[in-house]
């Protein structure tokens, strides 16, 4: 049984071993990726999609840009981690083929139209400001369309990862990921809750070198340059794939543990803008609204990802 996916993404190298997994994976049937403004400025997370699939031997796979800032806000990017280009520490060469010329909204929609009801899943693995839009402009159409909304985001047990009390993705958009949360669709979150405790292996550059092709060389640049920034600021020799987490989620379910929870996002408090509220002991009669997970086998989860990786050229 394939699930039908929307990958809405911020490429940023967590992004791109998330997009990599999902390319690399029979299970997964992926209609395109939409571009949001995110790690770095939207033309470039655009044209890194473009990089990926075209790494992945995909290049049929479209790339619709999307929203170029939040919905209320000012764009706030992460260059400190992930580079100037978004996914630094591989010579990528230019995309072959440009990423499409219609909005990501405007195809989100003609897609949902023309699929069965609740038969494509969203995936946001960056801020969730377009599907926010897309919610504000068809939301009839989305709770009709969509079978569920995967995504990375969020913080309670961890604390944040870019505000002391805010994950980046939803920080960059508190509204946005409001509207997300409030909507009624079956909704997964994989916070860093579960993805920092998912670090990847002391191994892993070895291992993805070992592979001998372009996607293991690619992948092993991007991570050494991703993990220094991030070994340096949090004293670690690894560093967790936060989306592709998220992504092996979808595959492997059975790796994951977490609770439904309601979860409600801090849009208000200039203190904790952008935390994600967790009622994690039921304290109070708001309705549960998400599988907020904790945890995970990381290890198995990444031998399987490599595994997956190992298929690609
Ligand atoms: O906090 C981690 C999230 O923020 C990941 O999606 C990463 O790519 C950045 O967008
Ligand atoms: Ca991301």
């Amino acid at each position: 049984m394939t699930e039908t996916i929307i990958i809405d993404t911020d490429p940023g190298h967590d992004d791109a071993f998330a997009i990599l997994l999902a390319l690399a994976s029979p299970e997964l049937e992926v209609l395109g990726l939409t571009t949001v403004a995110g790690n770095v400025p939207l033309a470039t997370v655009s044209a890194n999609a473009r990089r990926i699939v075209e790494l992945a031997g995909r290049p049929d796979i479209p790339v619709f840009p999307g929203a170029d800032r939040p919905l209320l806000r000012p764009a706030m990017h992460a260059h400190d981690v992930h580079g100037d280009m978004g996914i630094n520490g591989h010579d990528w060469p230019p995309p072959r083929h440009p990423p499409e010329g219609r909005h990501a909204l405007d195809w989100m929609v003609e897609a949902l139209e023309a699929a069965a009801d609740h038969s494509v899943s969203l995936v946001p693995l960056g801020p969730q400001t377009n599907l926010g839009l897309l919610l504000r402009r068809a939301p009839d159409l989305a709770r009709r369309k969509l079978r569920r909304i995967v995504a990375m985001g969020g913080a309670y047990f961890q604390g944040g990862n870019y505000a002391p009390a805010a994950e980046f993705n939803i920080l960059v958009d508190p509204e946005a990921a409001a509207i997300v949360f409030g909507a009624g669709i079956e909704l997964v979150a994989v916070p860093i809750d579960c993805t920092n405790l998912a670090l990847t292996p002391e191994s892993w550059i070895p291992d993805l070198l070992a592979l001998g092709s372009e996607t293991g060389r690619a992948c092993a640049g991007m991570m050494r340059f991703f993990q220094e920034s991030g070994n340096r600021m949090h004293g670690t020799t690894t560093r967790p794939l936060h989306d592709a987490v998220a992504m092996a989620y979808l595959l492997w379910p059975e790796l994951f543990t977490g609770r439904l929870c309601n979860v409600e996002i801090e849009t208000a408090s200039e203190l904790s803008l952008g935390s994600t509220v967790v009622d994690w002991f039921g304290r109070t009669p708001r309705p549960r609204n998400c599988l907020w997970i904790t945890g995970c086998d990381a290890a198995t989860m990444y031998a399987r990802m490599l595994q997956r990786l190992a298929t690609l050229p």
